[in-house]
């Protein structure tokens, strides 16, 4: 199958808002906003291509066609915990989309993803889905949340993170050449602890405050 290239965001807004996000100096309540303002502006670029019809209303100055998105309905999957953090900022964009969860945490020494939760809206199947995180660093929680959403039936997904490592985008778009990646920034490498350099950090902890 052949794979979607990555967008990788170059909007100056992006840019500016993201050296806030990975400054140390940035606090939780800061990092939530901008983690939420910068998931927005990433959104406008994932729906992009939602589908529209003609619609006729009437403006106080007369009749006019105009347009409404139709097709089929989205839903967002936050991979929890930091996803959540994203959630706030595509549902002002989408606010009709439903919300599914998957609860997935690297193992401190092995960095595999551990599952723990699964709960998705019951007609997801019939849904396009757009998984939310803002860190993909070895992709291994990506990939094993997009097989979740894959396994309910469903064939249109997309995955937004705001700063991917190289390793993690080229391990996501081999076990998912289908699934469109759309990222703030692609950074340098992973570290020996599988955290990506120069990156921002352990995002769960800088969005809650549980450092
Ligand atoms: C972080 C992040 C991703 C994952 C990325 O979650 O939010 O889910 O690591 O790493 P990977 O690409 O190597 O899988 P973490 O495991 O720290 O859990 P948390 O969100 O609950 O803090
Ligand atoms: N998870 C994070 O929160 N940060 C990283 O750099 C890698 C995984």
């Amino acid at each position: 199958m052949a794979q979607n290239k990555p967008f990788i965001m170059d909007h100056p807004l992006i840019q500016h808002k993201l050296s806030i996000l990975r400054d140390e100096k940035t606090g939780s309540k800061e990092f939530r906003a901008l983690t939420s303002e910068i998931a927005a502006l990433i959104c406008y670029e994932a729906t992009r291509d939602l589908t529209l019809e003609d619609v006729e209303i009437h403006t106080p100055m007369g009749p006019m066609t105009a347009k409404h998105l139709s097709g089929r309905k989205l839903a967002f999957v936050p991979i929890l915990r930091a996803g959540m953090g994203m959630l706030d900022g595509v549902l002002t964009l989408v606010p009709a989309a439903k919300v599914g969860h998957i609860g997935l945490y690297r193992d401190h020494e092995t960095a595999q993803p551990v599952e723990y939760y699964c709960k998705l809206p019951s007609d997801i199947a019939e849904r396009d889905v757009i998984v939310l995180d803002p860190m993909l660093a070895t992709g291994g929680s990506a990939i094993d949340a997009i097989t979740q959403i894959k396994a309910r039936g469903v064939k249109n997904i997309k995955f937004m993170c705001i700063i991917a490592a190289p390793e993690g985008m080229n391990a996501l778009s081999k076990a998912h050449p289908d699934v469109q990646v759309y990222c703030g920034a692609l950074d340098d490498h992973l570290n020996g602890d599988k955290y990506i350099v120069p990156g921002l950090g352990d995002a769960g902890d800088r969005i809650f405050g549980t450092k």
